[in-house]
């Protein structure tokens, strides 16, 4: 007899973990369990000795980590009896919540900043059939306007200051920490409204806590009540968390919110984050750090990735990078370490940033042998 064990989505595999029921219907598209590619020529290239790994959440259904949070607060929406959901987004939440929204029979309308999310990030909203209302205003007049409407409508927020958001996205590092056998000692991430940071803490704070007999010292998401505990702790540590934001979008760098955010990474354009306690208290808990990075930075950064390992993710997501380069180079980061980058959304959202800022363009010529043969010696 054969086995057959067809992956279904991240609820199924981490179910004794989250908020549903053996009833729940769930909605899904299979996402999760993303590739930890370890990094080799960068590591070389900087002449450092760090095991290097990329978390490549752009391979998700909707191409980025925003699907782990959407695929649990839609099917908690739907439980509930919901019939809309809402978000404001600077491109990747509304691509997934239209689509978790279609998968569900249910209506998605998503507010974002007219003129300023990615080109493809655009399609996907309209595509799956959602509500797109372009606002003359950024993700945080956005973020506003919807919780004061959905105390007015039939509508359940799905941005993370929905908690099922953040129970989802958790489970990146449940997979980590599954794949790695222990937790890394560094987790580098963007951090734009600081839900994921806050999500991956949340993560690793339960698979390091024992309950009762907690190991885990102030662990602030269980207070020693944790119900995650069959057979005990799984991992024993939990990284240091480093949050990097773009400079023009550095809330947590200034110490207070920003009012005109500005970045070439839209995905993190961001200037009132709505998880602004929660993150500051991941950092002094983990023992890590926030730190900034320019828009050069971020799109080297960007580059060398793709150029240097294969790898194609969107600005915002090599801000993880870029910052951690950095942090390696001067030390801060020691040699001998295990470092995660979360690479939280995928290349081909955001195809004009690439195009620009590839400084060798393609050649056209006639269609005949000799000019491509030209072409290849011009080349080489
Ligand atoms: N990277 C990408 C690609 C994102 O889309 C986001 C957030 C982040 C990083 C930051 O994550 O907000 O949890 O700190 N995008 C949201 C959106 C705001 O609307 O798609 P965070």
């Amino acid at each position: 007899m054969t086995m057959t064990t067809r992956y279904t989505g991240l609820i199924e595999r981490y179910r004794d973990r989250l908020p549903v029921s053996a009833e729940t219907r769930i909605i899904s598209l299979g996402e999760g369990d993303t590739p930890l590619i370890r990094l080799e020529n960068i590591p070389r290239l900087l002449g450092r000795r760090v095991e290097l790994y990329v978390k490549y959440e752009g391979l998700n259904p909707t191409g980025s980590f925003k699907d782990r949070g959407m695929t649990m607060a839609v099917t908690r929406a739907v439980e509930e009896g919901s019939r809309a959901i809402i978000c404001a987004s600077t491109g990747n939440t509304s691509a997934a919540a239209a689509a978790y929204a279609a998968r569900a029979g249910i209506t998605a309308f998503v507010l974002i900043p007219d003129g300023k999310i990615a080109m493809g990030k655009l399609a996907q909203a309209m595509m799956y059939g959602s509500v797109v209302i372009q606002i003359k205003g950024n993700f945080d007049d956005g973020m506003r306007l919807v919780k004061e409407v959905a105390g007015e409508a039939p509508v359940t927020i799905v941005n993370s200051i929905n908690p099922y958001r953040l129970q989802g996205q958790k489970t990146a590092a449940f997979e980590i920490v599954d794949e790695l056998g222990r937790a890394p000692d560094y987790h580098c991430l963007p951090v734009g409204n600081a839900g994921n940071i806050t999500a991956h803490w949340i993560g690793y704070s339960e698979y390091a806590c024992g309950g009762r007999d907690c190991v885990t010292e102030a662990c602030a998401f269980c207070n020693g009540e944790c119900r995650f505990v069959s057979g005990g702790p799984v991992s024993t540590s939990r990284p240091k968390m480093v949050g990097y934001q773009a400079s023009g979008s550095a809330p947590f760098l200034r110490g207070h919110m920003v009012d005109h955010p500005e970045t070439v990474a839209t995905a993190i354009r961001i200037g009132h984050p709505q998880s602004w306690e929660q993150a500051w208290q991941v950092s002094r808990e983990s023992g890590g750090w926030f730190d900034e990075c320019s828009d050069e930075e971020i799109l080297a950064a960007q580059k060398l990735l793709t150029e240097r390992e294969g790898v194609f993710c969107e600005p915002a997501s090599a801000t993880s990078l870029a910052g951690a380069l950095r942090d390696i180079r001067s030390g801060k980061i020691p040699e001998g370490s295990t470092v995660v980058l979360t690479l939280t959304g995928n290349g081909l959202k955001d195809p004009d940033t690439a195009i620009a800022q590839c400084t060798q363009k393609p050649v056209t010529i006639e269609a005949e042998l000799d000019s491509v043969k030209r072409a290849i010696l011009d080349a080489l």
